[in-house]
């Protein structure tokens, strides 16, 4: 029988990493952290030179541009781009600041789009983004869209960035999270919406576990 895809979908600091991540374990699923394509196709962009505003040029990086996701010893998610682990460097300043340029590309997507719906195409996969469940694989079998306040999700984002060695402001985090909401919200292409058929979980005062918890429970009340 073919196993399950999850669809993950929210906005930044929503809790979705993580949340997904240990979904996944739990299941033996793998997870797929669709964000994490899109950053290291902008830090690829960014340390080549690549003129961020030309939507082909940063195609072309995206099409030559090979991004393997593993798992490090403590379960946590290492990003390889070409080979190299970026896992840190995908988190900086530079990135979150140019990742949203990147994102709202429609050529860039199609592409991506088309390797995410690939990794799911066996099944037995957490994936996590903006568009999961609306566009890349709206025929998930489950479909969760996670949300916070705004002052939550940015007290996450300090705390990862700082324990990342990242020193933040917290005014100055708020405002990127609220810019890039606007971006994702309100661009052309697979904008940042929750499907009709997701089932909507405020993360604000749960916590990760009580999140993984309802989610397992869905999945196998109905997979049992
Ligand atoms: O989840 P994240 O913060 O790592 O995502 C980085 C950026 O990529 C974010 O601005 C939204 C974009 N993104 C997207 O447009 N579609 C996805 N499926 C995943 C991320």
């Amino acid at each position: 029988m073919r196993r399950p895809v999850i669809a993950v979908d929210g906005p930044a600091g929503a809790g979705k990493s993580t949340v997904a991540r240990r979904v996944a374990r739990a299941l033996g699923f793998r997870y797929i952290d669709t964000g994490a394509m899109y950053r290291a196709v902008a830090l690829k962009a960014l340390t080549t030179g690549v003129d961020l505003r030309s939507e082909a040029a940063v195609r072309q990086v995206a099409a030559e541009t090979e991004v393997d996701l593993t798992s490090g010893p403590g379960g946590e998610t290492r990003v390889w781009l070409d080979g190299v682990d970026v896992t840190e460097a995908l988190r900086g300043p530079e990135v979150n600041a140019s990742v949203s340029v990147v994102a709202g590309f429609p050529s860039v997507r199609a592409l991506l789009v088309e390797r995410q719906r690939r990794l799911a195409a066996d099944g037995g996969v957490v994936m996590d983004g903006r568009d999961i469940g609306t566009v890349v694989l709206p025929y998930a079998d489950y479909k969760f869209f996670l949300t916070a306040s705004l002052e939550a999700r940015t007290h996450r984002r300090q705390r990862e960035l700082s324990q990342m060695g990242f020193a933040v402001d917290a005014g100055a985090l708020r405002e990127e999270i609220r810019q890039r909401d606007a971006l994702d919200q309100n661009r052309a292409v697979a904008p940042l919406r929750r499907a009709e058929d997701a089932v909507v979980i405020d993360t604000t005062d749960l916590s990760v576990d009580a999140v993984v918890d309802r989610i397992l429970s869905l999945v196998t009340a109905r997979e049992s």
